[in-house]
């Protein structure tokens, strides 16, 4: 894949449904790298990766042309993507379309990521605990968010991040003592996302979440947690509806056990 490939998989993205810009294609390719398959000169299929530290790979933005699915193809463009991949863990997550052909190439669920999405009206009162305060990203974070995220994700991924700080703004939380979470919020899709949210508990991830959605009230925001982050019916009650769940999947080196920091929203579904 190619910068010159992104308007057609940008208009393939939009003929199943999906609410990527153009810009969001342009930031999966910056971080990131993907295999097209075309018949002539038409673009009917992409594929992309992220490599995370020789860690972890993530596979996403897997799409096919509607009208020449269930032929091969995506098949094709997965063991293609495969064989490139040298990270012992390879993550995705997988819609209902998908689910069986990666069963098939040995990728099994392991959790689930829940999207939410709506233009919430009002600011959540979420109190803050003794000697903790949100504030604006400073000029010597970005080192400490990318300590945070790798302990999160199991991985580092520094142009991840280094993009996203381009691109977004972001708050972090500090305990009185360091920099215990934050929360990234940058225009995507329809709207703006939050998210990646990386934090100790659910406390603290109410609060960056709440911070962003106080912002902008009245705006179509998206979040997309993970299942069993305790998020979604405070969520659901903000007006930040749940839309439909996908299934986290995992191919080689099982997860390790969980640390002190958590994923509480996704940079997006492809990226983890
Ligand atoms: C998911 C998706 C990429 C799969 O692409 P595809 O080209 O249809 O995939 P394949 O043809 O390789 O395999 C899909 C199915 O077709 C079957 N198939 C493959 N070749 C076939 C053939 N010649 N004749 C009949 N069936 C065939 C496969 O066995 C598989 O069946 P199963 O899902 O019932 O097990 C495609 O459905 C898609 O773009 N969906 C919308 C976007 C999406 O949800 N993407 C996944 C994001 S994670």
């Amino acid at each position: 894949m190619e910068p010159a490939d992104l308007a057609a998989a940008h208009a393939l993205s939009r003929a199943v449904g999906w609410p990527h810009r153009l810009e969001d294609w342009q930031f999966a390719l910056a971080v990131g790298e993907g295999v097209c398959a075309y018949a002539g000169d038409r673009l009917i299929g992409t594929a992309m990766a992220w490599r995370y530290g020789g860690e972890q790979a993530r596979i996403g933005l897997v799409i096919v042309d509607p009208t020449i699915q269930r032929a091969g193809i995506g098949r094709r463009m997965m063991t293609s993507l495969l064989d490139r991949l040298d990270e012992p863990r390879v993550m995705l997550n997988a819609t209902d379309a998908g689910e069986r052909l990666y069963r098939d190439l040995g990728f099994a669920p392991v959790s689930t990521i829940i999207q939410h999405q709506g233009a919430p009206f009002g600011s959540p009162l979420v109190p803050l605990r003794q000697g903790e305060r949100i504030r604006p990203l400073g000029r010597n974070d970005a080192k400490r968010l990318v300590a945070l995220d790798a302990m999160a994700m199991g991985a580092r991924r520094e142009g991840v991040i280094g993009e996203l700080l381009r691109q977004g703004a972001a708050i972090v939380l500090d305990d009185g003592e360091e920099t215990v979470g934050f929360a990234f919020f940058r225009r995507f899709g329809r709207g703006h996302a939050i998210g990646p949210v990386i934090a100790r508990d659910t406390a603290a991830a109410r609060a960056l979440i709440a911070h962003w959605i106080g912002l902008n009230a009245g705006m179509f925001l998206r979040v997309d947690v993970p299942g069993e982050s305790g998020l979604s019916d405070w969520l659901d009650g903000l007006g930040l509806t749940r839309v439909s769940p996908v299934l986290t999947m995992l191919r080689g080196r099982p997860l390790p056990p969980p640390g002190p920091y958590r994923t509480f929203g996704l940079v997006s579904q492809a990226l983890g």
